[in-house]
């Protein structure tokens, strides 16, 4: 069989291609028509004068998503799509599509998210999941390559891990199981078997905020290490973006263009990344930097808002004289102007509360999304945060041996206003300390007694952390939710298809 991501092998061959039926176009001699395979996109043109009326009534009966076999010579065009075009000899139809209901006009995203399964066929969200697949081997690849093993952590639990709020309680017989937010305190048991290991799985979490990086279901994946403190988790964590952004780029690079990603943002990405404590970056949300930086984004936002709308005045003006073809391009913009002015006036609504909320933040509170986002503006690349007030952070960490008060853990916030990607830290490894923690945060210690165990037979430091992979993706691919950033998201208020 031959893909058509394998065309350049077969210039001047006859070949059949399986595939459906992605676009249409006709004259009255000539009938292009565009596949996809799974593997890319190939235009097939079909002469009426060197083909059976059979073929040319074949094709004329193809509707968008009709799944067909194509046969033809492959030709090298480099103003086609994909590069080369194939010159219908046979078509054979093998199912004609009824009524395909994603038509390459625009739809509003509840009509897409209720047809998930048909709008992972588009093009962006074709792009997008080949990113993720590059993404999830370049990390596997990154850890291998590394000496660590790969084990999986239970998705049934019988305790918490990130705080008792998101659990999912299901049945289990005559119990009650949770169904994992981490694999961590499995992995830290892991390490202790063999050093250097991370899972990879589904995790889950009850949010019940509908935000724009928030599933219910997401994927994590947690490397854990022996002998590792805060600083070298630190490192290895940003070699692991640099290493995994790099393989994208290299091995991605059409993709990114289909999703109009800015690659000369992401080659920014490079070790090491700017790091400050938790501490610096509250004092830089309260600083006149942050606040100047601010005031300098409402006033172009606000710039940007005029020149949008006198652009689709001068627009609106042009239509009614246009030609066909430029009624279709002025329609496209207006478009394009409308879902920018609906971003610029949802940052001009969000610019003062963003503000208030950075110039009041305080030591000992936790960062909302918007100062993570404040906190990023300042950079080009991923910042690292770590040496959190304990208070905020989970039962498991670490305190800062100098300063009780503050947790050794850090997170990765990505540039571009993604935020937090990356959360991990250095593990509590004293058995008593360990044990009052767990009473402070009232959970039941019978839960945690093999987890205690950890500390009673050869306790060492270990550190480790968790990327969520959706929020690396939704990054690197430069889109908005987390819902586009894998195959079937699950939210509050989803769960079909
Ligand atoms: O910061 P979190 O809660 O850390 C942990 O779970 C640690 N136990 C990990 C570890 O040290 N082994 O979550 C880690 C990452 C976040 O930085 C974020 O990228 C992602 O998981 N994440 C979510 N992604 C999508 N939807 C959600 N509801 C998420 N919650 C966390
Ligand atoms: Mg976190």
């Amino acid at each position: 069989m031959v893909y058509i991501n394998e065309l350049a092998h077969h210039v001047d061959q006859e070949v059949e291609l399986k595939g459906w039926v992605y676009n249409t176009r006709s004259s009255k001699k000539l009938f292009f028509l565009v596949i996809r395979d799974g593997t890319g996109l190939c235009q097939c043109i079909v002469n009426k004068d060197d083909v059976s009326e059979q073929v040319w009534e074949a094709a004329e009966s193809l509707t968008q998503e009709s799944s067909v076999k194509v046969t033809g010579k492959i030709t090298a065009d480099e103003r086609s799509v994909g590069g080369y075009e194939l010159h219908v000899t046979d078509i054979k139809i093998v199912q004609i599509a009824d009524g395909y209901p994603i038509t390459p006009k625009e739809h509003g995203v509840e009509f897409l998210m209720e047809n998930r399964h048909l709008w992972l066929r588009s093009r962006r969200q074709w792009a997008i999941m080949r990113v993720r697949n590059q993404i999830i081997f370049s990390l596997h690849e990154f850890f291998q390559n590394k000496g660590f093993i790969q084990m999986d952590a239970p998705v049934f639990t019988g305790n918490a891990v990130e705080g008792t709020t998101t659990l999912f309680s299901t049945e289990y017989f005559d119990d009650t199981a949770y169904l994992t937010q981490s694999g961590q305190l499995y992995g830290e048991a892991m390490a202790m078997a063999h050093g250097k290991i991370y899972t990879f799985g589904p995790t889950f979490r009850a949010e019940k905020s509908k935000t724009r990086r928030h599933l219910t279901e997401f994927w994590m994946i947690e490397p854990e290490m022996a002998f590792y403190d805060l600083i070298m988790n630190m490192e290895l964590a940003e070699e692991m973006l640099a290493y995994v952004v790099d393989r994208v780029l290299q091995n991605c690079s059409e993709e990114l263009d289909t999703l109009e990603r800015d690659k000369d943002v992401l080659k920014k990405v490079t070790a090491p990344f700017p790091r400050m404590t938790y501490t610096e970056a509250i004092e830089l949300l309260n600083s006149d930097k942050t606040k100047n930086m601010l005031n300098e984004m409402e006033t172009s936002r606000k710039q940007e808002l005029e020149n949008l709308k006198k652009e689709k005045e001068e627009l609106d003006k042009e239509y009614g004289q246009a030609k066909k073809g430029r009624k279709v391009q002025i329609d496209k913009r207006i478009r394009e102007i409308s879902m920018r002015t609906d971003d610029v006036e949802e940052d001009l609504r969000n610019i003062p509360l963003w503000r208030e909320k950075a110039m009041s933040i305080k030591w000992g509170e936790d960062f909302g999304g918007s100062d993570e986002t404040i906190l990023t503006m300042h950079y080009d690349r991923p910042i690292m945060v770590y040496g959190y007030p304990a208070e905020v952070k989970a039962f498991y960490m670490k305190r800062d041996p100098e300063d009780d008060k503050v947790a050794l853990g850090v997170d990765v916030l990505a540039p571009e206003g993604y935020g937090e990607i990356v959360g991990g830290g250095q593990r509590e490894d004293d058995l008593e300390l360990l044990r009052k923690r767990i009473k402070e945060h009232d959970l039941p210690e019978e839960a945690f007694r093999w987890y205690l165990d950890l500390r009673k037979f050869g306790s060492v430091p270990h550190s480790g952390f968790g990327l969520g992979l959706e929020r690396a993706v939704c990054w690197i691919c430069g889109i908005r939710h987390v819902r586009e950033a894998i195959p079937f998201p699950r939210m509050m208020g989803r769960l079909y298809p």
